[in-house]
């Protein structure tokens, strides 16, 4: 007893004001790249990103990046706002506003919310910048003056009305692959496929709902069909293995579908202006600056770092990966790649695209308000008072377990709920909560000594299936297999808890002499019990640290070790703890999602979703107050109305009913008493802004209760043609109580 452990190097990387070792980390693996550059599809800044596009391409790809990372490659993290292109005018329209104001509201949200959800760019650029603008039109320059560009002169959809061309996203028809009715001109939002505004079926302008007519216009075209030869063998031959089925799949149907040279310039007054004669008031097409944004991303990154951005575009020992959604994959795979060759840069090595994320059994869409956006998430878990960045957790794990790698996936609550409360809950943290409160207990609040001649089977395979473990999530991150690698994980803790539980530590304790020490042979076991569960303990802050860095660094505090354990090196070895330190008490990593909180959800869905029916059905005001008169209820006799007790009250105090977006307690002064009353007046009114109202109460409607809380009467509302509510009340201030009649 009392012998160091055989396993692993004895060099603890611990803890507790310790210092660290001095030896600095060298771990090179063969054939591994010189270094990375990792890109997330540039959201457009047109208003706020839901989950799908989360677990789309931002999710794995900061977990990618994160465990490089945590390597020590040399590795940037490259993102931004998507500035450019028909949508963002489209946004400015709706909401009354310019462009311009458009993305300078969204951008700064949209980085904020990747950032409380973990998602950990170097750099979140924006294309609006001088830099991307000078970045882009040296691209084209370059391309134009090589003669790697067409000019050609073509007849496109021009509204005459509006006299202006309509760039793709203005006209809508049939789409000829799903027969949409709404389908966009670049693109089918049904069916993802791309489109070219010829292809629609019964187009019409979106700007004045006319039919288009066409109209001669001069344009630059990348001539993808020179480079079909080169397609083909990069992907369909050198990469056929290596890419997912689906990305490989796409890219085959589009080549064998026979490629066309496709518009890179687009008449429309909103983007970067064409740098050539004659290009006045033209533009380059969104999709041709967009991915260059990649390029000055990292431009503007090397200059804020003192770096060379070069080698990462153009050294072919860097490894360039680029994480998207479905729908952008022939961007991608196939116009930025012949761009990037044209222009002397390098080509991705993967493009681990991700399918569609559902929502509650349909299909993710912020037209149709079916959507859970980041900064909801933030609001209803995050920044509420029982939530913090564990919760950004909680989403990060339950968007990995059901990514959408292979096939489309569903996000229900039910199973965020579950995935919560039985995995990370009930396995994982209830491992690492047992392995600290009975280290507590059975330890002396200190690491145990490990006694290796104590060992039994159990132990050695424990031992063992720790570095294996390690050895699994490599591997599955390695080839982006997100959901197993996290799996393995949450699988070593499942064995932590196994193993745990048939050791017994705590029966173990019983075994005691006279003076009620406990025997030490049976401390013996219990202390190896515990060492190797904290052990396991902090390997699992190492395993877990690319997919929830928040628990990462929250493990690394209870076991009051410092972040650089959390280097991936460390991983598979059982010499992570200092024998003999105190340890922090223990605290819960994950609470538990209740069911009250599922079904606030989905009702809160359902609402959003009647609410957008209603608000795309609702008549204009004008037309409303004439028609909208709902008809006279069946004649009653005086008798009836005058068993309506009907008082004026003074409301004394308003707040707003948890959990409920329509109801508020107004406590009401009737003269004689003051009563609670709940009224569904939330979204009209402000709470400070009624107190010392006074309204009509129906004072007496039998008592009913609403989220809990009993309502004794009811408040009278006038609706206006708008939906608008008003309180109905003496024209002036009078005596609370006053009957009415
Ligand atoms: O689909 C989109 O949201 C695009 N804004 C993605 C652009 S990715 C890259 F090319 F910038
Ligand atoms: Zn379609």
């Amino acid at each position: 007893m009392g012998s160091q452990p055989k396993t692993g190097i004895n060099c603890p990387l611990a803890a507790d004001c310790l210092v660290l070792p001095f030896f600095k980390t060298v771990w090179i693996k063969m054939n591994q790249p010189k270094r990375y550059l990792i890109t997330a599809a540039l959201p457009y800044a047109n208003g706020l990103k839901h989950i799908g596009h989360l677990a789309g391409a931002y999710l794995p790809a900061d977990t990618y990046v994160r465990y490089l990372k945590a390597q020590k490659r040399d590795v940037v993290f490259v993102c931004g706002s998507d500035e450019h292109g028909t949508a963002i005018p489209i946004q400015a329209t709706k909401e009354g506003t310019t462009a311009q104001a458009i993305i300078d509201k969204y951008h700064p949200i949209i980085a904020q919310n990747f950032k409380e959800l973990g998602i950990e760019f170097d750099i979140y650029h924006r294309t609006s910048s001088p830099l991307h603008h000078e970045t882009a039109q040296e691209f084209f320059r370059v391309l134009n003056e090589k003669g790697d560009l067409e000019i050609k002169e073509s007849e496109q959809y021009f509204d005459e009305a509006a006299n202006s061309f309509l760039a793709d996203r203005y006209i809508k028809g049939t789409c000829p692959n799903c027969v949409y009715e709404s389908a966009y001109g670049d693109q089918c939002e049904r069916c993802g496929k791309s489109l070219s505004p010829d292809e629609l079926i019964n187009p019409v302008s979106t700007l004045s709902g006319n039919k288009p007519i066409k109209k001669a216009t001069k344009h630059w075209y990348l001539p993808l069909d020179r480079h079909e030869a080169f397609l083909r063998n990069w992907i369909l031959k050198d990469h056929a293995q290596d890419w997912r089925a689906s990305v490989v799949g796409q890219c085959k149907s589009w080549i064998d579908g026979g490629l066309q040279a496709r518009a890179v310039t687009r008449d429309l007054d909103w983007g970067i202006s064409v740098p050539a004669k004659d290009a006045e008031g033209k533009v380059l097409y969104v999709w041709f600056d967009a991915p260059i944004g990649y390029i000055s991303a990292t431009k503007q990154w090397a200059l804020d770092n003192n770096k060379d951005w070069k080698p990462y575009w153009q050294d072919k020992e860097t490894k360039l990966v680029h994480f998207i959604g479905k729908d952008n994959i022939v961007f991608h795979c196939i116009i930025f790649p012949v761009m990037l060759q044209l222009h002397g840069d390098i080509l991705p090595e993967n493009v681990p695209a991700n399918e569609f994320m559902n929502l509650e059994g349909d299909k993710m869409s912020t037209s149709r308000n079916w959507k859970l956006e980041m900064q909801d998430y933030i609001d209803d878990f995050i920044n509420k008072e029982n939530g913090g960045p564990q919760l950004a957790d909680t989403l990060r794990y339950y968007l990995t377990q059901i990514a959408p790698e292979s096939k489309d996936s569903e996000f229900t609550w039910k199973g965020f709920q579950d995935a919560n409360n039985s995995e990370l809950v009930n396995i994982f943290g209830n491992f690492v909560n047992r392995a600290l409160v009975l280290m507590h207990k059975l330890c002396k609040s200190k690491v145990p000594p490990l006694h290796p001649e104590l060992f039994d089977q159990l132990d050695k395979d424990t031992i063992a299936e720790i570095a294996a473990a390690k050895q699994r999530v490599e591997d599955y991150l390695e080839g982006y297999k997100f959901r197993e690698a996290l799996f393995e994980v949450i699988n070593l803790a499942r064995t932590g808890n196994q193993y745990m539980q048939k050791k017994e530590p705590w029966i173990l304790a019983k075994q005691v002499d006279e003076n009620g020490q406990v025997l030490p042979a049976a401390q013996g076991v219990i202390d190896n019990t515990m060492h190797i569960c904290l052990q396991i303990c902090a390997n699992l802050a190492i395993l877990v640290n690319p997919f929830l860095p928040f628990t990462a660094k929250k493990i690394c505090y209870l076991l009051k070790v410092v972040d650089r354990m959390l280097e991936w090196q460390n991983a598979g070895q059982l010499n992570l703890l200092r024998v003999g330190y105190n340890l922090r008490p223990p605290e819960l990593l994950f609470r538990k999602i209740e069911d009250t909180e599922v079904a606030y959800q989905i009702e809160k869905l359902h609402k959003a979703l009647e609410n957008s029916k209603q608000e795309q059905a609702a008549p204009t005001i004008e037309t409303s107050a004439a028609t909208a008169f709902a008809p006279v209820k069946a004649e009653i006799v005086f008798d009836d109305f005058a068993k309506i007790d009907l008082r004026v009250g003074t409301i004394v105090s308003a707040e707003k009913v948890e959990k409920a977006d329509k109801l508020l307690k107004l406590n009401v002064d009737l003269g004689f008493e003051t009563r609670t009353i709940v009224s569904g007046i939330a979204l009209h009114f402000d709470t400070a802004a009624i107190v010392g109202k006074q309204v009509t109460v129906v004072c007496n409607l039998a008592p009913r209760k609403m989220r809990g809380i009993e309502s004794n009467g009811m408040i009278l509302m006038a609706e206006d043609a708008s939906g608008k509510l008003h309180f109905v009340n003496p024209e002036d201030s009078i005596g609370a109580g006053a009957g009415v009649s």
